[in-house]
């Protein structure tokens, strides 16, 4: 077993990474929590189908009484009236002050349940089980929860680290191809940013196998916990770091009709054009840049803009964007492979001519 600690004085817990975790969730959480406490597992409906049955009989063996709460699978369920509702549920299943959340399932159901866990009788406490890599490698930890508003993505929430994570691998292996080749943009993101070493690992893995080695997500669960110690709040400008290829990215994922793109694959050609603005910008070697999105390609994911999609739309959502105060935008660059920076001064202008640039076929982006 790998284990992760997260180190933020009283609200500290461990990361643990096995095959085989979920059958053991019960013993887990009993290891660290007084019994009888009661528990409300949250999940998305399609991860309650295939997985929802094993972690409930885990915690009855442990001696826990657990309740399932389930929501439809997809964004759409990160909603302020899906919170309220699964507050309400949980009241009237007899859930106290004194129970806990779980949260099985990808980032949607993390952020969800987090949510739910930071504002149920003012917060209790929560256990993440993430099932996607999405979700293994990032949004399990670091203890950001929300929900999306109308007029925008996780627009509300609150920070709310889980008591303990638990990270199966063979979880993944009923999830759908697209979602499991999406989430290795996150762990491409993370060795651009931390550890150059391990895109030689990621280089290593073959797409087509679910046979993830636990080191390697507990290498990039430490990377993300690392950062997050050092910056719990993002206040300072080291979590922002987190962000390489989401400014671009988001842009992208926010201009095209809702599904078009995966959350990964947006963040994919949002990497390319920060490799591109590094470049000429930050004086990234050619070479780095390229080992970068040789990993990108090798899971098959988009690195060419589609020309249905205009420039001008992505700009528009760029602007809106939390990351753009006061006009001027604070952008990832990496000056090699494995070194991160925000930067402050590149113009709308620079992100555009990148923007334009995405469309170029890969064999000529750096023309
Ligand atoms: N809190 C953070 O720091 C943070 C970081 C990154 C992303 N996020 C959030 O995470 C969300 C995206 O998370 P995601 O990519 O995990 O998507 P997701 O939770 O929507 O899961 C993707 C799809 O896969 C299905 N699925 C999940 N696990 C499965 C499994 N093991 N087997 C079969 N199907 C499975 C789900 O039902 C869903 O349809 C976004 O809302 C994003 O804002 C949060
Ligand atoms: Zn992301």
């Amino acid at each position: 077993m790998q284990t992760v600690r997260v180190n933020l004085a009283e609200r500290s817990y461990d990361v643990l990474v096995a095959n085989g975790l979920l059958s053991q969730a019960g013993q887990h959480i009993a290891a660290l929590t007084p019994q009888p406490r009661r528990i409300a597992i949250i999940s998305d409906a399609t991860v309650a189908g295939h997985h929802g049955e094993a972690l409930a009989s885990s915690l009855k063996i442990a001696g826990f009484k657990s309740s399932l709460h389930v929501v439809p699978a997809g964004e759409a369920s990160k909603s302020l009236a899906n919170a309220g509702s699964l507050c309400s549920e949980m009241i009237r299943a007899g859930h106290d002050r004194h129970s806990m959340v779980v949260a099985l399932g990808g980032g949607v159901v993390g952020d969800l349940a987090g949510f739910v866990a930071a504002v149920f009788y003012r917060g209790v406490p929560f256990v993440q089980i993430p099932t996607t890599i999405v979700s293994q490698v990032d949004s399990s930890v670091g203890g950001k929860t929300g929900v999306n508003a109308p007029e925008g993505k996780n627009l509300i929430g609150a920070f709310h680290q889980p008591v303990l994570v638990l990270v199966d691998p063979e979880i993944l292996r009923t999830l759908p191809d697209r979602e499991y080749r999406e989430g290795f943009a996150e762990a491409i993101k993370h060795a651009a940013i931390r550890d150059a070493a391990m895109l030689e690992d990621l280089a290593a893995l073959d797409p087509a196998s679910r046979d993830i080695p636990a080191a390697l997500l507990a290498r990039n669960i430490a990377i993300k916990a690392r950062i997050v110690e050092a910056d719990e709040t993002e206040t300072l400008d080291i979590r922002a770091l987190l962000n390489f290829g989401h400014t671009i990215g988001h842009g992208i994922e926010a201009a095209v009709p809702y599904g078009q793109l995966l959350h990964g694959e947006a963040i994919s050609l949002g990497m390319r054009a920060a490799l591109d603005l590094s470049i000429r910008h930050a004086g990234l070697p050619e070479g780095d840049a390229e080992t970068i999105l040789g990993l990108l390609e090798k899971f098959a994911l988009p690195l060419v803009l589609d020309d249905d999609i205009p420039t001008e739309r992505i700009m528009e959502k760029l602007a809106s964007d939390k990351k753009f105060v006061a006009g001027s935008v604070r952008f990832v660059i990496l000056t090699q492979a494995g070194e991160a920076r925000v930067r402050l001064d590149l113009t709308p202008e620079n992100l555009r001519e990148a923007v334009e640039r995405l469309r170029m076929p890969l064999s000529t982006w750096d023309r």
